[in-house]
């Protein structure tokens, strides 16, 4: 139930004119404007990327099996000056120690470089190689498929398996696999080798450049980036290898609806793959039987398809997917098992079970209007932050204990929503948020692309191709972010958006698309684009630090400006400035806890001001949590704009933005108080000084 009864307004009108719009967007335009001052680019004969197929999360049911290769696996460095030494050499060949180079034990998932007690792996430019070996079964041996599969590698990776090339993969941040079945010693041990290389060129998903700097050790490449944060790279996410069997369910897809009548509606997809069954098995009459549970495990719905994978699942008296403190039961789940049975006899009496697979499914309707951003019905408001995946040694390694930390302080300050800047986040955290019912603007990794030509075009393309690929079937994505602070207000900006935006849309699967944008409403060519404009902007830090008397006139008028120019619903994005934990001062100066409370109260003014205007839908705090960056002047052992700290302890500010949170929740939807939100201070007032919101 939610708290408050509201009636909800007939949106599903609304929800299928936006499916029908995306559809309509096939195409890319070929007549392509020229600019003298500037070459720009023809986008025209631009390749779009090849849609995924596959990388279903791996899931044990009945008929699969999942090991975990996590754990320690081996790395040698390869020499900076000569990356490709060990493809001349083959060193994927035999095992690493067989190179002559230093082999040192390398734990997975995790990033590499602060592992190490040298600079040297550190800063690393160029690639690493890592290995380890593994079992499989006899069993394994026939009848069924074996994958392997990286949840990430940063930034490209070629695979080998005893020594034969099995994958390879570029783009940080998201997932690749590949069937090995022929490669593997059945009964017997393997080798997996993967050579992991962490350059940035111009043509990379973010941009970066090598150059070569002259040292008292004479001349080494060296990685430059204009973003702010440390480049890790390493083996970042789980590595699975699981068994599927010949003919099996290679990909799925859901849409859903929930309409005020609380009908729920699951569209769902399903692609087979029987490429690998004998001839005799491929004429078998293959049907889906679709079976959908409640949390209690209640069977809720069942349909049977003959010979057709996709259909429609009405739900009667759905629990719809609320966020958290939208409702008391926030992010509820249905879980919907899919099986694929061969008809063995004409009344499908004898049917044997060829594959299943579960997928966690929410119901609920997203749509969006040129002011605001609806969840089955409802006006959203975003309070939430800007991220990394970033700790202490694991770099952006995965790290559950991290993820549910994380999530709990998510909850603890009242936030309703984050974005995933400034990259895909782990399959994890996704499945999280679906469960803990926190919403997500979900983000490719072209942070900062500067240099706009065709081929960086096509990178960037496939980057988001793949990312909506991976996530969207989770509910707690409302959007997409095309790109985080691209130079947009460059000539060449123009065509390349229009040209990635149209893209995007054509299978942006009912999500709007969106972007975190530094450029000014009066230069920016890729707002235009957008459904909903995200801007970034740091009033009293990298613009008239210590001025907190400047910030509430220049950020309101800065929103309004983006409205009157584009009339979309606008977010900002990013606000905030480095806090060094533990250092106080009064009066406020830059730098102390004060400063950090006084700068976030006033963009509280600026946002309510902007509240009322009904089309400011959401504010985000740069950042969640401190950070590690490149090695600047400007960062004391990295950037320190967290509410907590990198050890994932509060600041100062996070008392008091617990307070706003929780008092706008409060506001829009009635939630409870958690009890702790004030203190005692005296019998006249029980507020904690921190009350005037
Ligand atoms: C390995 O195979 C992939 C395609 O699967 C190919 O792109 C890559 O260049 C190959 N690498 C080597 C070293 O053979
Ligand atoms: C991109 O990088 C390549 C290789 O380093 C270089 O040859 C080329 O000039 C660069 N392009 C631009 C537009 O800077
Ligand atoms: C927003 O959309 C509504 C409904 O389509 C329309 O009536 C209104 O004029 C639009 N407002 C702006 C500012 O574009």
């Amino acid at each position: 139930m939610r708290w408050k009864g509201k009636a909800l307004p007939f949106f599903l009108v609304l929800q299928l004119y936006v499916l029908q719009v995306s559809a309509n967007q096939e195409g890319i335009p070929q007549s392509l404007k020229h600019n003298k001052e500037w070459p720009l680019f023809e986008y025209g004969e631009i390749r779009k990327p090849t849609p995924t197929k596959g990388l279903l999360y791996p899931r044990e049911s009945e008929t699969r099996e999942v090991r975990s290769l996590d754990g320690m696996w081996r790395l040698v460095r390869s020499d900076p000056k000569d990356p490709l030494q060990g493809i001349r050499e083959k060193w994927y060949a035999n095992s690493l120690r067989m190179s002559g180079k230093e082999v040192i034990p390398m734990p997975v998932p995790a990033s590499y470089n602060d592992i190490a007690t040298t600079d040297s792996l550190r800063d690393h430019v160029g690639t690493v190689w890592y290995e380890r070996t593994f079992y499989v079964p006899r069993l394994w041996k026939d009848g069924v498929r074996t994958w392997l599969r990286f949840g990430s590698v940063h930034y490209s990776a070629i695979v080998w398996i005893n020594g034969r090339n099995a994958t390879s993969h570029s783009i940080g941040h998201l997932p690749f696999e590949a069937d090995i079945s022929a490669l593997l010693n059945f009964g017997g041990e393997n080798l997996v080798t993967v050579m992991c290389d962490n350059r940035l060129g111009n043509r990379t998903i973010p941009q970066g450049s090598v150059y070569q700097a002259s040292t008292d050790k004479g001349t080494v490449p060296v990685q430059s980036y204009t973003f702010d944060f440390f480049n890790y790279a390493g083996i970042h996410r789980s590595v699975h290898l699981y068994t599927t069997p010949l003919i099996h369910i290679s990909d799925l897809e859901v849409r859903t609806l929930y309409s005020s009548n609380g009908m729920g509606r699951i569209d769902y997809r399903l692609w087979v793959d029987a490429s690998q069954a004998a001839e005799y098995q491929q004429m078998l009459v293959t049907n889906l039987r679709v079976v959908l549970r409640d949390r209690d495990g209640t069977e809720v719905g069942q349909q049977m398809n003959r010979l057709v994978y996709q259909g429609s699942l009405l739900v009667p008296s759905a629990k719809p997917w609320w966020p958290y403190l939208m409702n008391s039961d926030p992010g509820y789940l249905y879980s919907m098992e899919f099986q694929l049975v061969v008809a063995c006899n004409e009344d499908d009496s004898g049917c044997a079970l060829q594959d299943a697979y579960r997928l966690p499914v929410g119901i609920r309707t997203l749509s969006w209007s040129n002011q605001s951003l609806l969840l089955n019905g409802v006006p959203l408001y975003l309070r939430g932050f800007g991220r990394h995946e970033d700790s202490d040694i694991r770099g952006k390694g995965l790290d559950n204990a991290l993820l549910a930390r994380d999530f709990n302080l998510l909850k603890w300050i009242g936030a309703n929503a984050y974005r995933t800047s400034h990259y895909p986040y782990s399959e994890e955290s996704m499945q999280f948020a679906d469960e803990q019912g926190i919403m997500i603007i979900d983000e490719c990794p072209a942070v900062n692309i500067d240099i706009f030509e065709p081929q960086l075009l096509e990178q960037h393309m496939s980057s988001l191709e793949q990312l909506i690929h991976r996530d969207r079937n989770h509910p707690s994505v409302i959007a997409w972010s095309v790109a985080n602070e691209p130079r947009s207000a460059k000539p060449g900006a123009l065509e390349y958006f229009e040209t990635l935006v149209t893209y995007t849309r054509s299978i942006a699967q009912g999500r709007p698309l969106t972007a975190a944008i530094n450029a000014s409403p009066s230069t920016c060519h890729l707002a235009q684009f957008l459904d909903i404009v995200g801007f970034n902007r740091y009033n009293s830090w990298y613009q008239n630090a210590g001025r907190t008397d400047m910030i509430v006139d220049q950020l309101t008028e800065e929103a309004e400006s983006w409205r009157d120019k584009f009339e979309k619903p606008i977010i900002q994005f990013e606000y905030g400035g480095d806090t060094m934990e533990g250092m106080h001062s009064l009066p406020a100066f830059i730098w102390s806890e004060e400063y950090q409370v006084q700068l976030f109260s006033k963009h509280f003014r600026a946002f309510d001001e902007l509240r009322g205007k009904r089309w400011f839908i959401g504010e985000f705090v740069w950042n969640f949590a401190d950070f590690r960056t490149a090695q600047t002047i400007t960062r004391v052992g990295g950037n320190k704009k967290g509410v907590f700290t990198r050890n994932r302890q509060p600041k100062e500010v996070a008392h008091l933005l617990r307070q706003r949170y929780f008092a706008i929740a409060r506001e829009l939807d009635h939630c409870p108080l958690p009890e702790d939100l004030t203190v005692y201070i005296s019998r006249h007032s029980k507020h904690s000084r921190h009350n005037e919101l």
